[in-house]
């Protein structure tokens, strides 16, 4: 078995002082001005130090002249090499653009920084300034940005030397005691969301429920969590029929994987729901063979709560955290379940199946029924649920449902943080369409109308009312199909690890 934790995810981060002799790279930020490009921080946006003894007024005027020279502009992302001038220290100077002064964000830093960690392929050593407007951001920014999967490429597609990821970053910081703290936490959340990424770039073919079951086992003992695998006896046993009817057509059965990390008694408890299907391929509904493969992604809500978890602990935070996933490959096969069949979710629910690739929301109910007998105050479950989902919102926003203030209190702080879910309403007179002729509930609406809000009218049937509800459809922003862009490459993203870190913290008072 592959221990995802013995994988190096990243570059090593570290806060330093000065420009060590081995530096290949130093990393400034430039904003756009009237007057052409300006190094930050500086006069142009200030920062915590603007680093003048590493940085001197000298060398700072002679590379925003050289920057004009070239016609760089300090737009967002916009990426300019430069020759480090004498006496810096570093070989080579990387400016990376900010935008306009007025706009710098923690996000279009984080951005930056991703973009100028992908630009720094082949580099050992790079030590940035972008720490003095935002350490945290920038560190997590870097580390994304270096982000790589190869664990399957091989011989002569194996990265060369001038493909490695950047291998050490430096953040520049006033003295050596500044930030540490901040520098702990970005790297723990960066760490969690590249375990994340590792999850749903590891192909179907390898990544199956016992396996993720297992190595999610693997990497909460290592943490010292208490861990519950229950296989397909146990399942049957107990009466998850959604997870045993979605898994049947699979020669490799389901899995439930719950997680605990106890932060104190007295604390607020948090239910976290992942969708784990290994690979849909939508079962006897078949799903077209365009793009099929992306469905190697539908397991990237499980990969989300298991990393969240985890860091969860790894913060220390002062509530409790209980990860329950349900794990299926949704198979088509002369064993799989068959659209009309009457399925019993966990709990007694009984649900008519009319369309087998409306597989996640039956995993999720057994999961959410089972998750509710922890008495929760919250319960969060995220999923790669709908394809709808992408044509309300595109590839990058995801939706948020659930009850009316926590869906919003969730909704603005995962804007906080740049994963920028929206909230979306479960309208009463869509529920009606769910009915079923001869079972408690169909499992698909009889249209395609707000697809998205339909999936999560069925969820909310099995979520208790007194509990705070948020439901997180990130189909689209789990998975980047397009190009790279800031501190995303293409395949897992990690969307929404930094937005669940950031609500258990919320939740806790942090
Ligand atoms: N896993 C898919 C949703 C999905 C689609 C995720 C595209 C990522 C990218 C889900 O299981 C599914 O197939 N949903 C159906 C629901 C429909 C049958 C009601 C869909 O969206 O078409
Ligand atoms: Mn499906
Ligand atoms: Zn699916």
């Amino acid at each position: 078995m592959t221990a995802v934790a013995d994988r190096s995810l990243g570059p090593e981060l570290a806060r330093t002082v000065d420009i060590g002799a081995d530096t290949d790279v130093l990393v400034v930020g430039i904003v756009t001005t009237d007057d052409g490009p300006a190094i930050v921080p500086g006069p142009a946006l200030a920062g915590e130090t603007d680093f003048e003894d590493v940085l001197s007024a000298d060398a700072r005027a002679v590379l925003e002249s050289q920057l004009r020279a070239v016609g760089a502009k300090g737009k967002g992302e916009e990426l300019t090499r430069l020759p480090g001038p004498t006496g810096l220290g570093a070989s080579s100077v990387l400016a990376v653009g900010l935008g306009a002064p007025d706009a710098v964000d923690a996000e279009q830093i984080r951005r930056s920084a991703g973009a100028a960690g992908r630009a720094l392929s082949g580099t050992g050593l790079a030590v940035s300034t972008l720490s003095g407007l935002d350490l945290g951001a920038a560190a997590e920014g870097f580390y994304l940005g270096a982000y790589t999967f190869t664990e399957f490429k091989s011989g002569k597609s194996a990265p060369k030397p001038a493909e490695q990821p950047l291998r050490r970053v430096e953040l520049l910081v006033p003295d050596p005691a500044f930030g540490e703290e901040d520098l702990f936490r970005a790297q723990a959340i960066a760490e969690a969301v590249a375990t994340a990424r590792d999850f749903v770039n590891t192909p179907p073919s390898h990544l199956f429920p016992a396996e993720f079951a297992d190595r999610a086992r693997s990497l909460a003992e290592a943490a010292g969590l208490e861990v519950e695998v229950l296989d397909e006896n146990e399942l049957a046993a107990q009466g998850f029929g959604g997870i045993l009817g979605v898994g049947k057509g699979s020669s490799r059965p389901p899995r439930l994987v719950r997680i605990s990390y106890s932060g104190g008694a007295e604390n607020p408890r948090v239910a976290l729901i992942g969708k784990g299907i290994t690979f849909d391929t939508g079962g006897i509904s078949i799903k077209p063979a365009a793009n099929m493969d992306h469905m190697t992604s539908d397991m990237a809500g499980a990969a989300a709560v298991v990393a969240t978890v985890l860091l969860a602990a790894r913060l220390n935070l002062p509530l409790s955290v209980i990860a329950t996933v349900p794990m299926a490959e949704n198979m088509p096969s002369d064993t799989a379940q068959r659209p009309g069949d009457v399925l019993t979710q966990y709990g007694g629910t009984t649900v008519e199946v009319l369309n087998t690739d409306a597989e996640g929301r039956l995993i999720l109910a057994d999961a959410i029924v089972r998750a509710s007998q922890d008495d929760p105050g919250y319960l969060i479950d995220v999923a790669t649920l709908t394809g709808a989902q992408m044509v309300a919102l595109g590839t990058r926003t995801p939706g948020v449902m659930g009850t009316d203030e926590f869906r919003d209190r969730v909704a603005r702080i995962s804007q906080g943080v740049g994963e920028n879910a929206w909230p979306m309403p479960l309208p009463a007179e869509l529920r009606g369409d769910l009915n079923s002729s001869i079972a408690d509930l169909a499992n698909v609406a009889p249209h395609r109308w707000g697809g998205m809000l339909s999936a999560g009218l069925f969820l909310k049937e099995f979520v208790p009312a007194d509990v705070q509800w948020a439901h997180l459809d990130v189909a689209g922003p789990a998975y980047n199909t397009g190009g790279a862009f800031g501190y995303i490459g293409k395949g897992g993203t990690g969307v929404p690890v930094r937005t669940l870190i950031a609500v258990l913290e919320d939740i806790a008072g942090r």
